[in-house]
């Protein structure tokens, strides 16, 4: 239960779950044919069925990164993301990409792992300085590898959701990077309460949030 003054944003949201509740919208029916939409939407060709952002939103990230020469992915699932920031950033840049293992896909995606290898030769190709590390971002050794490659002037982070593990993304990875942006700041409530903490913290921020369910936050500093 939130405490304390909602913000507007916070008071929209509980004011439509308000509704509804009182509506009794939220039955299993409901839900499972919602997400039978969504699953529609992600194999009609131009959703982006690898590439789990929405267009307007990552383009409009996209927008501030031109100039970097080098950006890190805590979360790269097929690299598709990743594909899109290496093209967007300078030439013969370093591209660093941070994801799981993987022993097979779930449901009826395929599985991330073999594809996500493709989506950095396909990085390599274009001139790029490419690092693909497989491993929990939490852990220390990969925290300790990365760090050996920065700093960097972009970061990604859309790994763990968790509260805790987004902010364990934030405080391991975030003061490498000059600009860090964060995935998910709408739909999740992990990613949703660090993201307003950050702001509270009087960060230099932006965010898109075009769709109701996805949205980005960036902090520059
Ligand atoms: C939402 S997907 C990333 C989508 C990708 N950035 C894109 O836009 O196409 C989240 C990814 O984070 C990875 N992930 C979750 N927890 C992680 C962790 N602790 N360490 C590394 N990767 C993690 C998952 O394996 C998954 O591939």
């Amino acid at each position: 239960m939130q405490t304390g003054a909602a913000s507007d944003r916070e008071n929209v949201v509980i004011n439509a779950l308000r509704v509804v509740t009182h509506t009794q919208l939220v039955d299993p029916d409901f839900v499972k044919h919602c997400l039978g939409c969504i699953e529609a939407m992600n194999n009609k060709p131009g959703f982006g069925a690898l590439l789990e952002q929405n267009e307007v939103e990552f383009s409009q990230m996209l927008s501030h990164i031109g100039h970097c020469r080098s950006a890190l992915e805590i979360g790269s699932r097929y690299g598709k993301s990743m594909q899109r920031i290496a093209a967007a950033i300078q030439p013969r840049s370093r591209i660093v990409a941070v994801d799981m293992p993987y022993s097979g896909g779930y449901g009826d995606a395929p599985a991330p792992e073999p594809i996500l290898m493709q989506s950095m030769e396909a990085i390599d190709r274009e001139g790029h300085e490419v690092h693909l590390f497989i491993g929990d971002s939490h852990s220390e050794e990969v925290v300790k590898m990365v760090r050996d490659l920065a700093p960097f002037d972009f970061c990604f982070i859309d790994g763990d959701h968790s509260y805790e593990g987004a902010k364990a993304d934030w405080e391991n990875y975030g003061p490498m990077a000059k600009i860090v942006a964060f995935h998910d700041i709408v739909n999740n409530v992990g990613c949703f309460k660090l993201w307003n903490e950050i702001k509270a913290a009087g960060h230099r921020t932006v965010e898109y949030t075009s769709s109701v369910w996805l949205g980005i936050g960036m902090v520059f500093r």
